[in-house]
Parts: structure tokens; sequence; C-alpha cells
């Protein structure tokens, strides 16, 4: 028996390591202090002018009230018409699942396919909340590790991790917090595995558009019919269209899963704001302009930071090829420091403390050594934070 009067589900969670850190650097910043963080999870765009005007729009038009569980069916068909133009699946509306934010739609995944006590495997390094949220289903998140150096798991990889208890694999292609894309080849190369163990797939493809130099979004679900019957596909607005306030993602799946995710969606939140829904609307069917322009930007600062932290004494990066991360291998660094410094979170602190930086480390997301430094901030605090970072190194 204990005295908490929180639950022990509750208990169990870990807090995001990835909002700690940004209320740290809140914290610091209203001390007084002048802060750099590269934690930020989301664009520092603002959401492009015609998006907001569909939301204003929507209100005055009374999009006020209740809609259907899943999504007004106009954002639904247009979803599902973005999925067959960009990737050639074919979903039809109520295939498609609008929730709040993919966050949302990946609770839904997880509570509709994992019974307790199912393996969910897990590529290292992973968002941090996968694991989180796979325990809080009942299922037990299994690691995948990828071979030395490598961001991707490779067939050996999922063979090895695999058990008779393995359900789900969780793929999330471009990767947070490696940047990782993976081509076509590399996702054909885990299809037999992913056929012969009957594995449920959840991919997540949240960062899809943005990808770099001549990396390509490939869908595993538009790889073969079997693996689109297997996959519960993720996306949504946040990252794209800057709209991560607005909380709107989606799953796309076979009916049978859609429809479970959907009666579980209608005994929780409902459907999400519909107001918000139009928003998304306008994001899905108008023009790509603003996309282009933020991912021409993060391309220009990808550039920026990757040459810079080539540069620096015993730091390794492999250049990520889409979302808006980097993820450098700080372990030579780490092992030569004389201050104490003995892993990613006394790397972290001591940079913060010292530096006044604050980037997420490795640990969060299941990888050593690493830290995970976003660029979805501006050409100046990049600047300033890498100097930062490089100063604060050679004191270590
Ligand atoms: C890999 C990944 N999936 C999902 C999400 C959640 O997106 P949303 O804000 O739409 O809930 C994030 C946000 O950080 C993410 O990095």
């Amino acid at each position: 028996m204990t005295d908490s009067r929180v639950s022990a589900r509750v208990r169990a969670l870990k807090p995001s390591e990835t909002l700690a850190l940004g209320a740290r650097a809140r914290e610091l910043r209203a001390q007084g202090h002048s802060v750099i963080s590269f934690s930020a999870g989301e664009p520092d765009f603002d959401t492009p002018e015609d998006i907001r005007e569909a939301g204003i729009q929507a209100i005055r038009a009374g999009h006020t009230r209740y809609t259907a569980v899943g999504g007004v069916p106009e954002l639904r068909a247009a979803i599902a018409e973005k999925l067959r133009r960009d990737q050639g699946l074919t979903y039809v509306p109520s295939e498609i699942v609008v929730s709040n934010g993919a966050k949302h739609a990946i609770w839904n995944a997880f509570f509709t396919v994992v019974e307790p006590g199912d393996e969910v495997l897990c590529p290292v390094p992973y968002w941090v909340t996968f694991p989180e949220l796979i325990r809080l289903a009942g299922g037990v998140p299994v690691c995948v590790h990828p071979g030395p150096g490598s961001y991707k798991i490779g067939p050996e990889d999922l063979e090895r991790a695999l058990t008779a208890r393995s359900k789900l694999l969780v793929l999330n292609s471009p990767n947070n917090p490696s940047g990782a894309v993976y081509s076509r080849a590399e996702l054909q190369a885990l299809v037999p595995i992913i056929r012969k163990h009957r594995l449920y797939v959840l991919s997540d493809e949240i960062y899809e558009q943005l990808v770099f130099g001549d990396a390509r979004h490939v869908s595993v679900a538009a790889l073969d019919p079997e693996i689109r019957e297997r996959t519960i596909l993720i996306g949504g607005v946040s990252k794209t269209w800057a709209m991560t306030g607005w909380r709107i993602g989606f799953a796309a799946a076979p009916a049978d899963l859609a429809e479970g995710m959907e009666r579980l969606q209608g005994q929780s939140t409902s459907n999400p704001a519909a107001v918000s829904q139009y928003a998304a609307l306008r994001a899905f069917t108008g023009p790509s302009d603003s996309v282009r322009l933020m991912r021409d930007r993060f391309a220009e600062r990808r550039a920026v930071v990757v040459e810079r932290l080539r540069r620096m004494r015993g730091v390794r990066i492999v250049p990520p090829e889409g979302a808006f991360y980097a993820f450098p291998d700080l372990g030579e660094r780490i092992r030569s420091a004389r201050n104490g410094v003995c892993d990613s979170a006394t790397l972290s602190d001591f940079l913060i403390d010292e530096a006044r930086i604050v980037c997420v480390p490795g640990s969060a997301f299941g990888m050593e050594g690493h830290l995970r430094l976003s660029y979805a901030i501006s050409d100046h605090d990049i600047d300033e934070g890498l100097g930062r970072l490089e100063d604060a190194l050679d004191r270590m």
C-alpha cells in the first residue's frame, strides 16, 4: 500500500524530458540569463497566413459544434487524397481518424492494437513518448539496436529483437531525434520479417515533408498491400505547417483498426477542435509555397549546423536527412572529460550550467553519448549556441 493519491499507472510515467528541458530554459531566462535552447520540438515559424485565415473563417461560418468523432468528412477525404497523391496509397475517408495531434493518434493506435504483455519493437534512438505510451497501454517496449555508427535498423537487428510475444514494430522516418530517413530499399529489407512474423507496424511519418538533399520519404505501407493491411500510418500538420498549437494529427489504417481507434476516441476526447480541423483542411488542400519556404530555411540551417559540428574536435555527426534535429555523437569527448561529465545527461547539465545552452541528452532517446540539437531556432541563436558549445567542450 502507498499513501500516494496518484495511481501507480500514472506514477510510473516518466515526465517528458524534452518538455522539462524547455521549462528549465524558460525558468533561467526569467531569472535574466541569456539562454540558448536547442530543445525546441516545433518550428519557430508562424502558421502560414492562409491557414490562420481558414481558422478565422471557420469560426465565422459557425463551425463551433461537435463534429463526427474521427473528423469532418471533407478533411478525411483530403487526407486520403494526399496519401494517394504522395504515396500512391488508397484509403477511404472512414479509414482516416483525425485526432488531437499525432501524439493522440499514436495513443489511439497503441491502445487499439496492444494486448497486455505484447512486445512492441522500438528502434533506437526513439522518440521519448513511444515507450511511455506502450507501457501505459499494457505493452512491453523492446529496444531494437542498430549496428554501430548507424541510426537505422536492418533486418538482422530486427530479427535479433524478435520473440514469440512481438506484436508491433514502431517505425519513425524521418526520425526524431536522429533525422535519419529510411530509403525504399532499407524499408524493403524489413518487409519479409514483418510478413513472416505477422507484425503490425506503427509508421510515424509526422516529419514526411521535411526531407533534404537526395533523401525521399517513402511510407512502409506503400511497399506492399499485405504491409498496408498491417500498418497504422501516423501523420499530421504540426511540424510541416508550423501548427503545433492547433492539435491536429491523423491515423490512416485498415477499416477494422480505424473503427477501433474511432470507437476509443468516441469514449475519450470525441472530435478534435472543429476550427482546427478546417485550418488543417486548408493546409492539406491549399498552396504549398509556405511549406517549401520553411523547408528551404531548415535546409540552410541544417547545412550550417552539420558543418560547424563536423569541425568540432571529437564530435561525430552523421548528416540528418530529415526533420529538424542534429544528433551528434560526443562519446569521445565524454570519455575524456575531467570535470565529472560521464554521460549524456551530465553533459547536458554541464552545458546548461556552464554555457547556458540547452540540448537534450541522448539517454532520453535510448542512445547514450549523444545530444539532440534542434535547429528550429534563429540563425543568430544557432551561431551563438554552437560557439558556446565548442568553448564549453574545450573546458571539460
Ligand atoms: C516523432 C514524433 N511523433 C509525433 C509527435 C507529436 O506530434 P503532435 O504535436 O502532432 O502531437 C512528435 C512531436 O514532437 C514527434 O517528434
